[in-house]
């Protein structure tokens, strides 16, 4: 899978796309990640990217004329063009159901907003997929197209160690149920011991004991992930 990151702030990518799964897997080959920064669109002798709002207000919008020409000479570099996915507080909500969505895609364009947004008629040209990840807002998309890139490379076959791992997540399709409490050694500590069936050995009722677990907290902690799945008394 291709992502290309669109970003005035390519700085920002730098230490995440070196470390860990994700390093692991450019290096394997699974994913490939191009960092553009949209200031080298910015022909003018001061690399303007923002203005004034036409009507007044405050803070500075990112302009038409330097976005959309950077999105379509990032699209020409490859074969196929891909989704454009723009990263932005008034997007639609980032869901586990949304990332299955975009990790069927070969290629996503990130384009990260800064200031108070794009120019409305970026969206109108290039129709990106808007995506928020939380009704909070941040200084910029860039953490937001970390936050997409993160979730959706875990789904891509071989980026995990484990297959299984990422069918069995909480908010997956296939799991609508937090993640059970885990516990490793010592078995007891300042007073609070490991719960007795984990030290078993009968794998039957440590299964059971894990789905109990994970009923009960999705209960007590998010009922509403419970709407549309049976629970039992
Ligand atoms: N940019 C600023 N806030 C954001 C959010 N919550 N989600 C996505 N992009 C953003």
């Amino acid at each position: 899978m291709r992502f290309d990151i669109l970003t005035l702030f390519p700085g920002i990518f730098e230490g995440y796309l070196s470390e860990s799964l994700l390093k692991d897997a450019i290096d394997k080959g699974l994913l490939e990640v191009n960092l553009y920064d949209m200031r080298l669109w910015a022909h003018d002798k001061h690399n303007t990217m923002d203005d004034r709002p036409f009507g007044g207000g405050p803070g500075m919008v990112l302009k038409v004329d330097r976005v959309v020409p950077c999105v379509e000479e990032v699209q020409s570099y490859a074969e196929r063009p891909g989704r454009v996915v723009m990263t932005t507080p008034q997007g639609r909500r980032l869901t586990q159901r949304v990332v299955e969505e975009l990790a069927c895609e070969e290629r996503l364009l990130l384009l990260c907003g800064r200031y108070e947004g794009f120019d409305r008629r970026v969206v109108d040209i290039l129709q990106p997929d808007e995506i928020s990840i939380g009704d909070y807002v941040l200084n910029g998309g860039e953490v937001a197209a970390e936050v997409i890139i993160d979730s959706v490379m875990r789904l891509i076959p071989g980026v995990l160690g484990d297959e299984s791992s990422a069918v069995v997540d909480s908010f997956s399709s296939g799991n609508r149920l937090l993640e059970e409490d885990q516990y490793t050694r010592p078995r007891e500590y300042r007073g609070w011991s490991v719960p007795e069936i984990l030290l078993s050995g009968d794998h039957g009722l440590i299964e059971k004991w894990r789905d109990l677990n994970r009923r009960e907290k999705t209960f007590a902690r998010r009922p509403e992930l419970l709407d549309d799945g049976p629970l039992d008394d």
